[in-house]
C-alpha cells in the first residue's frame, strides 16, 4: 500500500506547484493519475520501463496489452516516432489536441513495456491545460491507459479512479469530470489500409477524408478490426468483453424487447430514447440520455452509479445505429451480453 494523494486542481489555471509536484512524483518514477478530455489517464513515464511496469502492477493489467503514449505537442510525437508520413502530419494538424491515437513506428526510445513488445506506438496530445502542462514539465512523454483497475469502467471523475486505486498510486490531479467521456479513437496507421482499431469521438467520416482509402473501406462494419483470436492482438483493448459493470448487464436493441426481460426486484435500465414507464416494472432506477454528447460523458459515470447500487441487473436499451452512436454503441457491447 502507498498513501495515494488527492490533490484539487483549476482545470482553466493550473496551479504551477500543483503540476511541478505531480511532475516530480513521475520523473521519481511515480504514478499519476490526470485528466484527459476523454477519461482520466494513469501516467508514468513513458521511457522508464520500471514505472510502466508499475502501471501494469496497479491496474492489474495484461502485459500484452500496450499503452497510449500522450506528448505535449506534434514535435514530441515525431521525435518518438520511428516514421510520421504525411497521414500521420496531417490528422495530427486537424485533430490534435484531442481525442485521437495514431499507432505509428516507435523509436527505441519506447521500450517494449509501453507497446508490448510490438513495433509500433500509439500516440496522443490530450486537450486540458493540465494535462498538457504536466508533459511540458516533465519533459518526457507519459504512458498512460484509462486510471480504472483492469476490465473495470474507465474513470470519467477522480472519485472513480479513487475507487479503484486509493493505495496503488502516488497521486491524482483532481481537475473535475472529463469533457468527452469516452475513450480516443484509436487509428492504426502503420497497417495498409490505415484502420480505426477502437472506435471513439472522432468517427470514420472525419478521418476518412484525411486517407487515401477506397470508399468500400469506409462503407461497412469492418472499418474496426474485430480482435484476433489468438496470439497477439491487433488492439487487445477490442478483447470482447471489457469495460464492464459487475453488476450482470445485458443489452437489447428494442423497445419492444424489453417485455421479455425478466425484472428482478432490484434493476435499473439505461437508455437512450424515452421509454413509456407502463413498460417496465415500477422501481426499476432509470438513467436515460437524449443525445450522443450527452451520453458519452455521463455513460461511465452512470455505469458506475448503478454498480454501486448493488442491483440483481443492469438493463441496456441500445442507442439506435449511425456513425454519432458508433463509440457508445461499441462500449456498452463490450460492457454487457445479449439478453437471450
Ligand atoms: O482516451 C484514451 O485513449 C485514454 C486516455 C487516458 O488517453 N486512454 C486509454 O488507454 O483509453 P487504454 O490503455 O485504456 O486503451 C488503449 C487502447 C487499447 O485498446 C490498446 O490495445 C490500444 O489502445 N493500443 C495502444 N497502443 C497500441 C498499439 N501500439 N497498437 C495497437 N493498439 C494499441
Ligand atoms: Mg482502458
Amino acid at each position: 500500500m502507498i498513501k495515494t494523494r488527492v490533490l484539487a486542481v483549476d482545470p482553466d489555471q493550473p496551479d504551477p506547484s500543483a503540476i511541478a509536484e505531480a511532475a516530480a512524483a513521475l520523473a521519481r518514477g511515480g504514478l499519476v493519475a490526470f485528466a484527459t478530455e476523454t477519461v482520466y489517464g494513469l501516467g508514468a513515464v513513458a521511457t522508464d520501463p520500471a514505472a510502466v511496469g508499475r502501471i501494469f502492477e496497479a491496474k492489474g493489467r495484461p502485459s500484452f496489452n500496450p499503452l497510449i503514449v500522450h506528448v505535449d505537442g506534434i514535435d514530441q510525437a515525431r521525435a518518438f516516432a520511428g516514421a510520421w508520413p504525411p497521414t500521420a502530419q496531417r490528422l495530427a494538424q486537424a485533430f490534435w489536441p484531442g481525442p485521437l491515437t495514431l499507432i505509428v513506428p516507435k523509436t527505441a526510445a519506447i521500450p517494449d513495456a509501453v507497446t508490448a513488445g510490438g513495433p509500433t506506438v500509439g500516440l496522443r496530445v490530450p486537450a486540458p491545460r493540465v494535462a498538457r502542462a504536466l508533459i511540458a514539465r516533465v519533459g518526457l512523454p507519459v504512458a498512460a491507459p484509462s486510471a480504472n483497475r483492469s476490465n473495470r469502467v474507465s474513470p470519467t471523475r477522480a472519485e472513480h479512479v479513487l475507487a479503484d486505486l486509493d493505495g496503488r498510486i502516488d497521486l491524482i490531479l483532481d481537475s473535475g469530470p472529463t469533457a468527452v467521456g469516452l475513450e480516443s479513437t484509436v487509428l492504426n496507421l502503420a497497417s495498409d489500409p490505415p484502420r480505426i482499431l477502437r472506435p471513439g469521438p472522432i468517427g470514420w467520416e472525419r478521418l476518412a477524408p484525411f486517407l487515401d482509402v477506397r470508399e468500400s473501406i469506409a462503407a461497412d462494419a469492418s472499418r474496426s478490426e474485430p480482435a484476433a483470436p489468438a496470439g497477439r492482438l491487433a488492439s487487445p483493448g477490442m478483447l470482447s468483453v471489457h469495460y464492464a459493470p459487475r453488476t450482470r448487464a445485458v443489452r437489447v436493441e428494442s423497445i419492444g424487447r424489453l417485455a421479455e426481460i425478466d425484472w428482478p426486484e432490484r434493476a435499473g435500465l439505461i437508455g437512450f430514447v424515452p421509454v413509456d414507464p407502463t413498460l417496465i416494472p415500477e422501481g426499476v432506477e432509470r438513467v436515460e440520455f437524449a443525445e450522443p454528447a450527452a451520453a458519452a460523458r455521463g455513460l461511465y459515470a452512470a455505469l458506475r452509479a448503478l454498480d454501486d447500487r448493488r442491483l440483481d441487473l443492469i438493463v441496456v436499451l441500445m442507442p439506435p445505429a449511425g456513425p454519432e452512436w458508433d463509440a457508445p454503441r461499441d462500449r456498452l457491447t463490450r460492457a454487457t451480453v445479449p439478453v437471450d
